[in-house]
C-alpha cells in the first residue's frame, strides 16, 4: 500500500490525475540455475516484491517516465533510433520495441514507477521491471491480446536486444506467471509448466543477501552460456538437455577443462531439479535440502559463480543445521535460499548476520520469502 500511495502522489504531481497501476514480481528458484538455457528445468515462484507503475496513455509517440527510486526523468520516442541512455529506461524502451516488433500496438505514455524488489540480489528486478510494463502496454494497448508467455519472452528479447544479457526465460516467465502459494516447475525445452503448491512442513525459505552486487551485463554469465553452447555443439545436440555424463565424458579431451565443468554442473542440475519437485511432494525435505547443497557446491566449484561471501554463508548455514542452502539466481553475488525448520530460524538468522558481519563489516539483509501472485492490474485509472 506504501509503494502505491507513493507511486500515485508523484504521478499526480507529475502528470495531474491518475493512470491504471500494474505490479510485477520478483522471484525465488528453489532449485535449477542456469538450466534455463540449456532447455533443462527450473523451479521458480514469484514473491511479494514487486515493481509497480501507474501508466497513461498520453495521445503522442512519446514516452516520459520517471523512476523513484532512481529520482530520474527522462523521455524517448518509439523507434529503435530513440534508445534512451539511461540503462533503467532501456528496459522499458526494449519491451516496447519487442512489442511493436511483434507487431503489437504501442503508443506514448506517462509513467511513475518504483519498486522493493533489492537490486542486484539476484531476485530479477529487471524482469519485475520488464513484466510490469509489458502487462501494462499488453492491457492498455493491445487488449490484452498478447499471451503472457509471449510477455516473458519480450522481457527475455529485451534483455538480449537492449540489456547486453544473453538470460534463459525463467525470471520473466516467474515474474510474469506467478501465483500465490505455489512453485512453477518449467520445461525450458517444450516450455510445458506446472503449479507445485508450496507449504512446506515446519520448514520456511529465507533468503540472506550477501549485499555482494552484482551485474550481470558483459559478465562472465554470457561466458557461462557461451561455454554450454560450445559443448552442445560439439556432442551434435541443439541443448545440453540432451547430454548426459557419458556423452560428456566421450568428449572430455576434445574440450577444455573448463568447458566440461561447467557442462557437467548443468548435466547434474537438471537432474536434481526432478528430484527434488518428487521429494517436496512426498514431505521428504532432507533430499529437497541435499540436492540444494549439492548445487551450491557445483554452483560454486565447477561453474565457478558462487563468490567468497556466499560460500562463507553457506557454510554457516550448513554448521546452523540448515536443511538446504545455496546461492540463488545468476551468481557472483547476490543472495543464498535456505531451506530451514522453523524452530531453527531465528538462531540461524542472528547467527549468520553476526559471523558474517564479524568477518566482512557488514550484516547480511534477511528476507522471508513469501510466494506470491505474478504480473497483476493492481487498480484502473479510476482509483
Ligand atoms: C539469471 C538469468 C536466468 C537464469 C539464472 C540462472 O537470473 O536471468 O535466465 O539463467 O540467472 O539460473
Amino acid at each position: 500500500m506504501e509503494l502505491q500511495k507513493k507511486i500515485d502522489s508523484t504521478f499526480e504531481s507529475r502528470f495531474g490525475g491518475h493512470g491504471a497501476v500494474y505490479a510485477s514480481a520478483g522471484r525465488i528458484n528453489l532449485i535449477g540455475e542456469h538450466t534455463d538455457y540449456n532447455g533443462g528445468f527450473v523451479f521458480p515462484g514469484a514473491i511479494d516484491k514487486v515493481i509497480m507503475a501507474e501508466i497513461r496513455p498520453n495521445d503522442t509517440d512519446t514516452v516520459r517516465v520517471f523512476s523513484i527510486d532512481i529520482d530520474e526523468y527522462t523521455e524517448f520516442g518509439l523507434n529503435e533510433a530513440d534508445a534512451p541512455k539511461q540503462s533503467w529506461a532501456r528496459y522499458i524502451f526494449g519491451v516496447c520495441r519487442e512489442i511493436l516488433k511483434r507487431g503489437g500496438n504501442v503508443h506514448g505514455f506517462d509513467a511513475v514507477f518504483a519498486g522493493n524488489v533489492p537490486l542486484g540480489a539476484g531476485l530479477s528486478s529487471s524482469a519485475a521491471l520488464e513484466s510490469c510494463f509489458a502487462f501494462a502496454i499488453n492491457d492498455l494497448f493491445n487488449n490484452n491480446q498478447i499471451d503472457k508467455f509471449e510477455l516473458a519472452r519480450i522481457g527475455q528479447s529485451t534483455e538480449h536486444n537492449y540489456c547486453g544479457v544473453n538470460c534463459g526465460i525463467m525470471d520473466q516467465f516467474a515474474s510474469v506467471m506467478g501465483k500465490a502459494g505455489h512453485l512453477m516447475r518449467l520445461d525450458c525445452r517444450s516450455m510445458e509448466f506446472e503449479y507445485f503448491p508450496f507449504c512446506p512442513e515446519n520448514h520456511s525459505l529465507v533468503l540472506i543477501d550477501s549485499r555482494v552486487k552484482h551485474e550481470l551485463a558483459d559478465s562472465p554469465y554470457n561466458k557461462r552460456r557461451a561455454s554450454c553452447e560450445r559443448v552442445a555443439k560439439r556432442l551434435g545436440i541443439e541443448t545440453l538437455r540432451d547430454a548426459d555424463m557419458d556423452m560428456l565424458n566421450a568428449i572430455k579431451t576434445d574440450i577444455t577443462a573448463e568447458d566440461y565443468f561447467r557442462a557437467k554442473f548443468v548435466i547434474e542440475e537438471k537432474e536434481r531439479v526432478l528430484t527434488v519437485c518428487d521429494a517436496l511432494v512426498n514431505g521428504d525435505y532432507e533430499t529437497v535440502g541435499r540436492c540444494m547443497y549439492e548445487t551450491h557446491a557445483g554452483l560454486s566449484k565447477d561453474y565457478e559463480v558462487s563468490c567468497e561471501e556466499l560460500d562463507y554463508l553457506n557454510d554457516v548455514a550448513r554448521e546452523c543445521g540448515v536443511t538446504g542452502s545455496r546461492i540463488m539466481g545468476g551468481g557472483f553475488g547476490g543472495c543464498t535460499i535456505n531451506l530451514v525448520e522453523n524452530d531453527k530460524m531465528d538462531k540461524f538468522v542472528e547467527e549468520a548476520k553476526k559471523r558474517f558481519n564479524e568477518k566482512y563489516g557488514h550484516e547480511p539483509k534477511v528476507y522471508p520469502v513469501v510466494i506470491s501472485d505474478g504480473a497483476h492490474k493492481v487498480c484502473e485509472a479510476t482509483h
